[in-house]
């Protein structure tokens, strides 16, 4: 059995992990079997551009960070167009899938690379998706892989702005990735005892912030910390067009910058905003999200041996599972608004800017 795997989309700690226990998985279980490395995500499927892979390619990668496959974007919007010769993205993955000699395809990917991964077996590739992301958006998955090292990360962030938050007496934004979901933000906010938590899926009110940062500073704590999601966005700008809201931004994509002078000139207190950025994806994956690979790894190894395709693995409740792709491509998991850590957090007096 041949079987191609790709690594596609934004990365995250935790990709070496599954697909080395997607290796072990293959070379123990699977008879007679060869693994097809693809380059760089969808990309190297467009452009043939694969190795044959050796089980020591596999070892010592566990706790390395990214991919040793590499990535990249191929937005799903741009599958299906023509280009000059009159052949898609989608043709030519399709005639290299035959080209290469795969009988199955593993993607390891987020939301674009699953709706991409739904399409490619809607046209007959075997195809077997493994949930990645920070995010933590995958509809239909409790969690995935990588969103646990992204949530300490950024809960360390959190921590260490904590300490000189207090000695400077000032409000600190850290903006935290997640430009559709407030997931990650949710979750390290929690962890690291934010005063205020901005996510995408709660408008918020910047007089209720300031409210908030007014209210403390007059009881007593000389300090704020606000986690504010990349989309997190005011009652305002969440009825505003995308080419409105960039304007109205002075071309920013987050409003953090824009909040951070308005506390500052209504408040009267000193702001700064810090940016984890791309350190919420880089590096060793945790212990949690180790383990969570190499079960996810070696289920889509079951999967591919027992010749289930069109899914992608799934942890439901606290089982490891599947969904077809056609059942949760083009889906999204947001955090709902009554969601159980969103009434903890309100429960201990944490505001999301909504005055509730
Ligand atoms: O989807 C993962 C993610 O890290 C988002 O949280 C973030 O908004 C985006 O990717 C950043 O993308 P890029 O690495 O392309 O700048």
């Amino acid at each position: 059995m041949r079987i191609g795997i790709l690594t596609s989309g934004g990365d995250c700690p935790g990709l070496n992990a599954v697909i080395r226990g997607f290796a072990k998985y293959a070379f123990n279980q699977i008879k007679d079997v060869e693994l097809i490395g693809i380059s760089d995500g969808y990309l190297g499927l467009i452009t043939n551009d694969a190795k044959k892979m050796k089980p020591s390619d596999f070892s010592g990668i566990l706790n390395v960070g990214g991919t040793i496959l590499g990535t990249s974007r191929q937005p799903f919007s741009k599958m299906t167009e023509e280009d000059r010769n009159g052949e898609s993205k989608l043709e030519k993955m399709k005639e290299n899938y035959k080209e290469m000699g795969l009988d199955v395809l593993v993607t390891l990917g987020g939301a674009g690379t699953h709706k991409t991964a739904a399409l490619l077996s809607s046209v007959g590739l075997n195809v077997v998706g493994i949930p990645k992301t920070i995010d933590n958006d995958i509809y239909g998955t409790d969690v995935t892989f990588g969103f646990h090292s992204a949530v300490d990360i950024a809960t360390e962030c959190i921590d260490r702005i904590h300490t000189t938050a207090a000695s400077h007496g000032r409000t600190m934004l850290i903006e935290i990735m997640g430009n559709k979901v407030g997931w990650l933000t949710l979750f390290s906010g929690i962890a690291g005892g934010a005063d205020i938590i901005l996510l995408p899926e709660i408008p918020y009110d910047p007089d209720e912030v300031v409210k908030t940062v007014k209210r403390r500073i007059k009881n007593g704590s000389a300090f704020n910390i606000i986690a504010i999601a990349e989309g997190a966005m005011t009652v305002e700008e969440s009825k505003m067009k995308k080419k409105e809201l960039l304007e109205h931004r002075g071309g920013r994509s987050t409003g953090t910058e824009l909040l951070a002078r308005y506390i500052e000139e209504t408040a009267g207190v000193e702001t700064r905003v810090v940016v984890p950025g791309h350190l919420q994806r880089g590096g060793s994956p945790s212990p949690y999200d180790r383990l969570l690979s190499t079960e996810m790894g070696t289920f889509a190894g079951r999967l591919v041996k027992q010749g289930i395709y069109g899914v992608t693995v799934a942890m439901k409740g606290n089982e490891i599972s599947y969904n077809a792709l056609a059942d949760i491509a083009g889906k999204m998991k947001f955090v709902p608004v009554g969601d159980q850590r969103i009434q903890v957090a309100r429960a201990i007096g944490i505001s999301f800017g909504d005055g509730k």
